[in-house]
């Protein structure tokens, strides 16, 4: 039968892992896959997730299976960290999910279920998964614009305009902050119109939120998202905890469905348990333990986020580092959008042409669309980013 298969695409994420694996120049520069490293290219344990494990080592006194849909206790923390008091805590069924992909995934899966013919609108660019989970999942795809090449900044009319396509039945995904790729944002005022029209649209919101608390702080970051939740009657929400808790291979995310009538959040919360049993049975628990610990003490609360805080600022550093640099070898203002733009990532704008010379000539590792992770950047390596960028005549 094996014969049958066909072979599946790499994306281009894991595509630049692997060649950045196997290069063997000892100088390479890994700006690739979005994870966080810390000045000498580690990315740590955070000190809160380390202080609960301990704790949890001394006190777990089983390892049963947790409920299908996850800890009820997650599920509150994690729903206090992410909508606040946006909407009634009744108004939002939820599970934990293997990471904020396993959320995507079910989402799309309950999508399906409720509308075999919607339409899932997302933003071009977007996170290469998730084209290809609305694809592998059987939806009908589209997109609307989000990133003006020119400015290097957000393509606010083009994205109202594409917005208008959207209506009864379709899902508008949007990302809560931090865009991955481009590290473009909507402003506040951006996110109201955007979220107004979405809303009139009859379409509904979906928002993945992968990196709270690495943009502009836990509550700045989170405004789109309580926007969406409070203004539209219904939406989805899928939220990662493998960045801004550090628990990458903890596999530690959560859906949301929410809705203000009780019969639809009643059923999301059946449909989404039935999906948690069909995918995988119960769902991983360690990680979701400790982000509980951690948020309901706090002591360890207080100890998380003074190191996200001490994240994000470093992050904020590099850019502002970067784009100095730039303005300095350049004499001009053309990458200051690097310090503008939030999260992780930034799109240089460039072509993969000249990503690919960057990683010949520099051992230079981003996506081919030019996206750079910036946290994988240091002091030291900033300067050699920035003449590289230049010599290659970015
Ligand atoms: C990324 O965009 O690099 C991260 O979200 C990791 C991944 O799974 O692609």
């Amino acid at each position: 039968m094996f014969e049958a298969l066909k072979e599946q695409p790499v994306d281009k994420i894991m595509l630049t892992a692997q060649a950045y694996r196997a290069d063997p120049r000892a100088e390479k520069i890994d700006l690739g896959v979005g994870v966080y490293k810390d000045a000498t290219g580690l990315t740590p344990v955070m000190r809160a997730v380390k202080a609960a494990e301990k704790k949890l080592w001394e006190i777990e006194n089983t390892k049963v299976y947790t409920a299908l849909a996850g800890e009820p206790a997650f599920a509150d923390a994690m729903v206090g960290l992410v909508l606040g008091d946006a909407v009634p805590r009744a108004n939002v069924a939820a599970v934990a999910t293997p990471g904020g992909t396993g959320a995507v995934r079910e989402a799309m899966e309950l999508i399906k279920m409720a509308n075999p013919n919607a339409r899932v609108f997302i933003s071009d660019p977007s996170w290469p998964n998730h084209a290809a989970i609305v694809d592998y999942v059987g939806l009908k795809r589209m997109s609307y614009r989000y990133f003006d090449e020119a400015t290097r900044g957000l393509d606010f009319d083009g994205l109202m305009e594409d917005l208008k396509q959207a209506g009864e039945g379709d899902v508008v995904l949007l990302h809560g902050c931090c865009h991955n790729p481009t590290g473009a944002n909507p402003t506040e005022a951006q996110w109201e119109a955007i979220v107004a029209a979405v809303v009139a649209s009859g379409a509904l919101p979906m928002v993945d939120i992968a990196y709270q608390g690495f943009g502009d702080g836990l509550d700045a970051d989170a405004f789109a998202t309580r926007l969406v939740a409070s203004k539209a009657s219904e939406c989805l929400i899928a939220a990662s905890c493998s960045k801004n808790f550090g628990i990458y291979r903890e596999r530690t995310g959560i859906l949301m469905g929410v809705s203000n009538d009780a019969t639809g959040t009643k059923l999301a919360q059946g449909v989404m348990t039935a999906l948690n049993r069909l995918n995988f049975s119960f769902p991983p628990d360690h990680g979701a333990r400790l982000v509980t610990m951690i948020l309901t003490d706090p002591e360890l609360t207080a100890m998380w986020k003074e190191e996200l805080e001490e994240v994000r600022l470093s992050m904020l550093g590099l850019r502002q580092r970067l784009a100095d640099e730039l303005k300095r070898l350049t004499n001009s203002d053309r990458f200051d959008f690097l310090a503008q733009h939030r999260g992780m990532f930034s799109r240089l704008g460039t072509t993969p042409e000249l990503v690919q010379k960057l990683r010949d000539d520099h051992a230079i590792y981003m996506i081919s669309d030019s996206r750079m992770n910036i946290a994988g950047l240091n002091t030291k390596t900033v300067p050699v980013l920035a003449a590289a960028i230049v010599k290659a005549g970015i």
